[in-house]
């Protein structure tokens, strides 16, 4: 997986240099803003914070879509909200590749007894969350990373897009999957996606 990465990245480097080189430039801003982020989200983006989710390893697409939503208020929060008004367009690019860049949390796998772990691998499956957030859930542009993200984090997600509480892009695709999910359905697939490397 590594060497597929580092494989991939050789090439659109030698394809598009230009683009590469401005990201790693960004990567390396966005460190810096990124040090009063990590007082919640975790020195290296993976989150010790009880519903504060953990960044490393998100697409860079959906760490810059997710603080414009918190910018615009399309998704409310009172902690967010505040801190991505005080973020420019530069700004928020650099904390997009940052973020991108580093490893995500690699949790221990779930064990075949864990029962919920097995429920939620089945309504995954069941309810295709791959055809949007990835063949290993590492997340798609502006779908995001589950895999190793926090159990409480990826519940209260569930919850409040089938509440309406959460909006982000307006686009129903998570009100539309929610709609087919009850709660004890949404734990399970928290804890699954929580449990996976
Ligand atoms: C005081 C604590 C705190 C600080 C500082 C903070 N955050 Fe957050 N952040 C949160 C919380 C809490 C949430 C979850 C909000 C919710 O439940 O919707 C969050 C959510 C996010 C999300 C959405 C992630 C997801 O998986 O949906 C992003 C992106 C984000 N923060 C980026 C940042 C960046 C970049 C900074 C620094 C410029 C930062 N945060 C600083 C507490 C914080
Ligand atoms: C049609 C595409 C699509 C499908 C299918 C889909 N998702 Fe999503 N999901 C998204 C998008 C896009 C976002 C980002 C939403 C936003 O920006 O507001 C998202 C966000 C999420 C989040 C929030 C993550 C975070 O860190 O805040 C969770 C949790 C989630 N999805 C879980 C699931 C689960 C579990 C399934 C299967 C039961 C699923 N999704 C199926 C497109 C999809």
């Amino acid at each position: 997986m590594k060497a597929m990465a580092s494989l991939l990245g050789f090439c659109l480097l030698a394809l598009v240099g230009s683009r590469s080189t401005v990201w790693a430039a960004d990567a390396a801003a966005g460190k810096e803003l990124a040090t009063v982020c990590g007082g919640c989200h975790g020195a290296n983006g993976i989150s010790q914070t009880p519903l504060t989710p953990s960044l490393a390893g998100e697409p860079d697409d959906y760490i810059q879509w997710q603080l414009v939503y918190f910018r615009n208020g399309a998704r409310k929060s009172d902690v967010m909200g505040p801190i991505a008004k005080s973020l420019d367009n530069p700004a928020i690019r650099s904390l997009g590749a940052y973020y991108a860049s580093l490893s995500p949390p690699k949790p221990p796998p779930a064990p075949p007894s864990d029962m919920l772990a097995q429920t939620g691998a089945k309504l995954a499956t069941q309810h295709r969350c791959k055809s949007c957030h990835g063949d290993n859930y590492e997340g798609v542009g502006p779908a995001a990373r589950l895999a190793g993200q926090r159990e409480d984090v990826l519940l209260k997600a569930l919850r409040d897009f089938k509440s309406g509480a959460r909006v982000g892009s307006g686009v129903a695709s998570m009100a539309d999957v929610t709609f087919g999910l009850n709660d004890d359905d949404m734990q399970a697939l928290a804890h699954y996606m929580a449990t996976r490397p």
